[in-house]
């Protein structure tokens, strides 16, 4: 029997499968509220065991991209409930991925025109897609020390308006370079006062960030997503699995439902065996997984469920297709993340494909 299609308990949810559909940038939420087409692809996506939503910034200083999602006005709580409710009418699960992306923006996409804020004022190398184009990331202005209280609210507010659209959780993306990403690692995190120098410290802003969320929520139902070696966003660490060790251990005091890492399967040098040992509760894993390796990796003990991104963005069917061995769909790149319905919501699910 495949593990992959075996149910799951997580926290107070049973799930159908062990296959997750991972969060993905889509840039369909014109005017940051989502929309008929987030309701259709979503719902094509319910026999996933777990959805999570694409990521969706708390607060208007946590937009990174065009036409990404909100979590911080009550017209974006209820355009998302109807996604909520239509995919559980169709029998899926979905949480919703909080978002801040820090240094991340472009005064552009900024309320005032104002900078980006960080921990530490680091200028990413490159640059992001805003509205007017490609542009080169900007130094940002290092959060005051009493200004990060304030922050941390803006995440429990985005968990808070969650809850009130009907999201059966939510994940904070703690990965890839956003605001908690550059509180962690010390390449981001230059600061000397109670959120930077040492690890513990470094640590502080994921863990308030956690008590948060979990507060509003009950940790049972909150997620977190890390990803330990990623160098995405111009991101570095010194000692990165002492960073994440560390971090994973000191969020056994919660009880979350999940810790969720991106550590591609491909990679030599893995941390999430390391990560999976040092924390208690339920571990998803992600990065290049397909029906195999994702079949192994359950069954060898490295997780308990697999996520699946790109496979899943491309095939609204994909737990079926694994379990029947059927050809999957090819992803068209160049719609990741513009369009508007094509290279969203007009993948064919396999009966079609192959009629
Ligand atoms: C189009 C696209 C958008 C993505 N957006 C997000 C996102 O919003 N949040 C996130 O944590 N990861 C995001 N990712 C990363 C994926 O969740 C996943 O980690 C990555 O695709 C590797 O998994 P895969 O090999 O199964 O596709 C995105 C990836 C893609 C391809």
């Amino acid at each position: 029997m495949d593990k992959l299609f075996s149910k799951f308990q997580l926290g107070p949810l049973t799930l159908t499968n062990r296959m997750v559909m991972a969060p993905m940038t889509r840039n369909r939420a014109f005017g940051t509220v989502p929309n008929d087409l987030h309701v259709a692809y979503y719902t094509q996506r319910a026999s996933a065991g777990l959805i999570v939503t694409e990521a969706t910034q708390v607060t208007p200083e946590g937009v990174g991209y065009p036409n990404t999602p909100g979590i911080h006005t009550e017209q974006q709580a209820a355009a998302w409930r109807e996604v909520t409710a239509s995919v559980h009418s169709a029998g899926g699960r979905i949480f919703l991925q909080l978002w801040h992306v820090g240094r991340i923006s472009h005064p552009s996409l900024q309320p005032g025109g104002q900078l980006p804020v960080a921990p530490s004022a680091v200028r990413p190398e490159g640059g992001t897609y805003t509205y007017q184009g490609f542009q080169e990331f900007v130094t940002p202005r290092a959060l005051e020390l009493e200004e990060i209280p304030g922050v941390v609210a803006q995440y429990a507010h985005g968990a808070r308006l969650a809850k009130e659209a009907g999201f059966d959780g939510v994940e904070i993306h703690g990965a890839n370079g956003y605001l908690i990403d550059q509180f962690l690692r010390d390449g981001t995190n230059h600061r000397t006062d109670a959120y930077g120098g040492t690890l513990q410290k470094r640590a502080r802003f994921l863990l308030e960030v956690t008590e948060a969320v979990a507060g509003v929520w009950g940790a049972d139902r909150v997620g977190l997503r890390l990803s330990p070696t990623s160098g995405f966003n111009s991101m570095s660490d010194s000692n990165p699995e002492a960073t994440f060790t560390y971090a994973a251990s000191a969020l056994n005091r919660f009880g979350l439902a999940y810790l969720h890492i991106i550590d591609p399967v491909a990679e030599s040098n893995r941390v999430a065996p390391a990560l999976r040992a040092a924390f208690r509760n339920p571990f998803i894993v992600n990065g290049g997984y397909d029906r195999e390796t994702g079949e192994a990796a359950l069954a060898g003990g490295e997780a308990d469920l697999v996520a699946y991104g790109v496979p899943f963005l491309a095939n609204p069917d994909l737990p079926h297709r694994y379990r029947h061995n059927l050809e999957l769909n090819a992803p068209d790149r160049a719609t990741f993340y513009t369009g508007k319905d094509n290279g969203y919501i007009d993948y064919p699910a396999a009966a079609a494909a192959h009629a």
